[in-house]
This record gives C-alpha cells, structure tokens and sequence, in this order.
C-alpha cells in the first residue's frame, strides 16, 4: 500500500476539491457528484487521486459537498461486495474492488455552500496547517502517461513560493479558464507567474497560458483566502488569491508556472469527457482492440 511509502520529508499532502454543483453536466450530475462519472470503467476522481499517490503525495483531503457519500463510499471498503467475489472466487474483479480503498490515506471535509473553488481550498487550512500542499481539481484528469504533478513539486522544493500547470490554449478559448503573464525562465518548462486574470476575454488576456487544475500552494494562500473578496461569478476565486501572490513575492514566495505540453481532459464538459473516454479506451489492452475495430469502422460508415 502506497501510504506505507510518504514522501520523505517536503510536500506530503494534496487537497482534491469536489465540490461544485457541475451545471454542465446536468442532469447527470443531479444527485451524483461529476468527480464520479465512470471514465471507461473508473470514476474520474480515481484518477486524480492515483495520480496524487504517484507523485508521492499518499495523504489526501477531499473538499465534498453535497452527495458526498458517493465519493466516500468508492474509497472505502465494500465488505458486501468483497465477500461475494471472494465466494465467487472472481480474484480480478476483487483486486479491483479493493484497488481504491488501498490508494491513500483519505480524509474528508465539507464545503457547506459551494462558495467557490478559493473558498473550497480554505477549507483544507485545519488539515494542511503550515506546509505547502498540493491542489488537484477533481474534475480534471490528466493523463497517467504524462506526468505533471511531481515536476511541479520539483520547482516548488526547489525555489519556494507556489506553483501553478499552465497550458498553451487557442486564443479564442482563453476566456474559459485564468490566464498567466508569465516571463521565461532558465528552464524550459518553468516560467515565472508575474500576472493572473480570471477568465479574461481574448483582447484583453496577457498571454494564451491557461492554468490547468493542478497547483502546488505556499499555506500563505490561506491568510489571502481569507481575505478575498467574491469575485467573478459571486465566487470566491483561487486565482485572485493567487494573483496576489503573484504580484508581491514578500506574501508567500514566487510563482512559477510548469508548462504542461501532455494529454488532459476536463471531465466536467461533456465534449472532452467523451474524448477521455474514447481517448483511454482506445489504448487499454483489454478494450482497445476491438473497440477501435468498432470505431473505425463506425466512423467509416456514419461520418
Ligand atoms: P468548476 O469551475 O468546474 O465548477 O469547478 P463546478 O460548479 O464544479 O461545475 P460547473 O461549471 O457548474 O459545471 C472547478 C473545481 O472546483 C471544485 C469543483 O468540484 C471542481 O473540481 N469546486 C468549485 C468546489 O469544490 N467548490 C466550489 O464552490 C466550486
């Protein structure tokens, strides 16, 4: 079990929020949480926390708010449905039963009101207490295949302050996410934060970097949480905390921004769900072949 195996030292904790109401997807999302739609035969947020444990970060914090006990209950034992495989001798599908109550070490805390994806992270504040931590939205999967989490914990170790993923977007597409003024860096990967806006319109956006869900935070985030007023949409946004940071180094170190060049998907939009679908399906070895023979042949004939 990873959690036997924490990361030495340095950062140890990540904060999955799962909390916002996931408009787009409904109704589907009507009494389950988004963070739990199956992604070929996992939910999304399995995912996430996987990767959270491959980056070494096996101590895990997830933000819930309503139907919660979806997301609880897939991370904890089943002894109903274990005992029957086991009758059944079905040791497969029992492995992977018990895969997700083995991940990490899971603790839970709840959102009242979902106030924002900020308002989210402050929740986190009693359990992370005075170290940085990492912040993987529960929505966003990136695929296992391109790493991006222990990189950034890498940049965080190494010159302080905060760290966010960024990726390079079509202009056009920019006001769907916070965007990045950002200054090169002797790594190629690594650029220097200097500006954040939330959801800017093309013109007046300073860059096409858009930050993807996945932050490593210095705790001083929590001092400025606090202090932050709603904003874009009556919420209380991370990124306006984080373009603090950003614009006086004295509160809480630099930001540096991780260029993230590999596959991810927002799972919260029906589109590029069905893509991570496919997309995963495709290349699983139990399921590849012959759904590509299906879809080959599919989009031979229909489209
Ligand atoms: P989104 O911006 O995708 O919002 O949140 P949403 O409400 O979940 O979904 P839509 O837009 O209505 O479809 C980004 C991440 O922040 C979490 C969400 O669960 C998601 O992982 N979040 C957002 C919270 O935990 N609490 C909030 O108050 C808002």
């Amino acid at each position: 079990m990873n959690q036997l195996f924490p990361r030495a030292g340095g950062i140890s904790k990540a904060v999955i929020p799962a909390a916002g109401l996931g408009t787009r997807f409904l109704p589907a999302t009507k009494a389950t949480p988004k963070e739990m739609l199956p992604v070929v035969d996992k939910p999304a947020i399995q995912y996430v926390v996987e990767e959270a444990v491959a980056a070494g970060l096996s101590d895990v914090l997830m933000i819930t708010g309503r139907s919660k006990r979806a997301l609880e209950d897939h991370f904890d034992r089943n002894y109903e449905l274990e005992e029957a495989l086991t009758r059944k001798g079905d040791e497969a599908r029992l492995s992977r039963v018990q895969e997700s109550s083995d991940l990490a070490t899971m603790h839970y805390v709840r959102q009242g009101d979902p106030r924002g994806l900020g308002h989210a992270v402050l929740c986190a504040a009693p359990h992370v207490g005075d170290q940085p931590f990492a912040v993987l939205l529960g929505d966003d999967l990136i695929d296992p295949r391109d790493p991006l989490l222990a990189r950034m914990v890498e940049i965080q170790e190494r010159e302080g302050g905060s760290v966010v993923a960024l990726m390079e977007v079509e202009p056009s597409q920019i006001h769907l996410y916070g965007c990045a003024a950002v200054e090169a860096t002797a790594d190629g990967d690594v650029v220097r934060v200097t500006d954040l806006v939330e959801k800017p319109e093309p013109s007046e956006a300073p860059s096409n970097y858009a930050v993807i869900g996945r932050y490593v935070l210095d705790p001083a985030v929590f001092d400025i949480l606090r202090e932050t007023e709603p904003g874009r949409g009556g919420e209380i946004q991370l990124t306006d905390a984080l373009q603090k940071l950003a614009s006086d180094e004295k509160l809480g170190g630099p930001v540096h921004g991780v260029v993230f060049k590999g596959r991810r998907y927002d799972t919260g939009d029906r589109g590029d769900y069905l893509r991570a679908i496919v997309r995963l399906a495709c290349e699983r070895e139990d399921l590849g072949p012959d759904f590509r023979t299906w879809l080959r042949r599919y989009v031979n004939e229909e489209m």
